[in-house]
C-alpha cells in the first residue's frame, strides 16, 4: 500500500514538463533583462532638449549643453565619455554647464580624463560644479575620495573653471548677459549660498549648477531662474509596474526632465554614466537646455 501511495504523490511527467519550461523561461526572462540593462540602455545615448522661457523679451536665445553624473570607472569607460562629448558638440551649444560626480570612487587616468573634456572649453565656454561622488568626508567613508581635489585638479587642467560656492558673470556674444552660480555638494557639506543671492539688477537672469536637486528647498525663497542639476541618474532602475522612483532625495517629485516649481524653473538630468553602469527604463542623455525670451 505504502509504496502505491507514494507512486502516487510523484509528479506527473507532464507536470515536471510544465514546471521546467517555467523555469526555463524565467531564466531566460532574467538574462534577457540583465542583458538590457548592462549591455544596451546603458550605451543608449540621447538628447535631452528643453525650453525655458527666461529671458527679456527679444533676446536671442542661449543654448547651454548640461552633461552630467559622467562617473568615469571601469563600468563607465573614457571612450564612452568621449562618445558623449562629440554628442554635445554636435549641438552646437552656447555655453557648457558640467553638473558633477565626474568619478564613482577612485581613479587614475587623471590626464587621459583632462584631454577629452578639454575638448569641450576648446572651443565652448564650459563651467562646472562638483558632485558627491567626487569626494568628501562621505566619499572617504564610502571607499571613495576624502577631497574633490583630484576632480578639481583634472578639470582646471582641462580650462574648466569649477565654481566652488561661486557665481560668474556670462557675457557670450550677441547674448543678454547672465550669472552662473556654481555650488558645492550638499551631501559632502560642501553647498554654502550664503552670500551669493546678493541682488544684481544688471544681469536679471541667474542659473544655478548645483548637482543635487534637493538643495532647492534650501534655496527657495532667493532670486534665482534656473536650476540644473544631476544625481538621480533619471532613477536609473525604472520598474515596468510604475513605483515610487528608486532615487538618492529626499524629493521623489523631481526626479528626471524639466519643472516649474515656486516660480523657479528645475532641470534634472538623467545623466551619462552611473554607478555600477546599469539601467532599465532609464537611458542615459546629454541635455540641452535653450533658455527663451519669456514673452
Ligand atoms: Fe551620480
Amino acid at each position: 500500500m505504502e509504496k502505491d501511495n507514494n507512486i502516487e504523490k510523484r509528479p506527473s511527467p507532464s507536470k515536471l514538463f510544465t514546471r521546467r519550461r517555467m523555469l526555463t523561461g524565467m531564466a531566460a526572462c532574467a538574462a534577457a533583462v540583465y542583458t538590457d540593462m548592462r549591455f544596451i540602455e546603458p550605451n543608449w545615448l540621447g538628447v535631452g532638449k528643453h525650453q525655458v522661457p527666461i529671458l527679456p523679451n527679444g533676446a536671442e536665445p542661449i543654448r547651454i549643453l548640461q552633461l552630467s553624473d559622467l562617473h568615469v570607472s571601469h563600468e563607465v569607460p573614457l571612450d564612452f565619455i568621449d562618445a558623449a562629448v562629440d554628442l554635445g558638440l554636435k549641438q552646437n551649444p552656447d555655453i557648457i554647464c558640467l553638473t558633477g560626480d565626474f568619478i564613482t570612487k577612485q581613479w587614475n587616468e587623471w590626464n587621459a580624463y583632462s584631454r577629452i573634456l578639454a575638448r569641450l572649453s576648446k572651443s565652448i565656454p564650459t563651467y562646472a560644479s562638483t558632485g558627491n561622488h567626487d569626494g568628501g568626508p562621505m566619499m572617504r567613508t564610502r571607499g571613495g575620495l576624502g577631497t574633490p581635489n583630484y576632480v578639481i585638479g583634472m578639470l582646471e587642467k582641462a580650462d574648466i573653471p569649477v565654481l566652488m560656492n561661486q557665481r560668474q558673470e556670462i557675457a557670450l556674444p550677441g547674448k543678454v548677459p547672465f550669472e552662473l552660480l556654481g555650488f558645492g555638494d550638499l551631501w559632502e557639506d560642501d553647498f554654502q549660498p550664503r552670500g551669493l543671492f546678493e541682488k544684481n539688477h544688471a544681469r536679471p537672469v541667474r542659473v544655478l549648477m548645483s548637482h543635487n536637486p534637493d538643495t532647492k528647498d534650501l534655496i527657495a525663497n532667493s532670486e534665482w531662474e534656473l536650476m540644473l542639476s544631476g544625481h538621480t541618474h533619471g532613477g536609473q532602475l525604472i520598474l515596468p509596474w510604475g513605483s515610487s522612483p528608486i532615487a538618492p532625495v529626499a524629493d521623489k517629485r523631481f526626479v528626471r526632465g524639466l519643472h516649474h516649481w515656486n516660480n523657479h524653473w528645475l532641470h534634472i538630468t538623467k545623466g551619462v554614466g552611473s554607478i555600477w553602469n546599469l539601467r532599465l527604463n532609464c537611458h542615459p542623455e546629454i541635455s540641452l537646455i535653450e533658455l527663451t525670451s519669456a514673452a
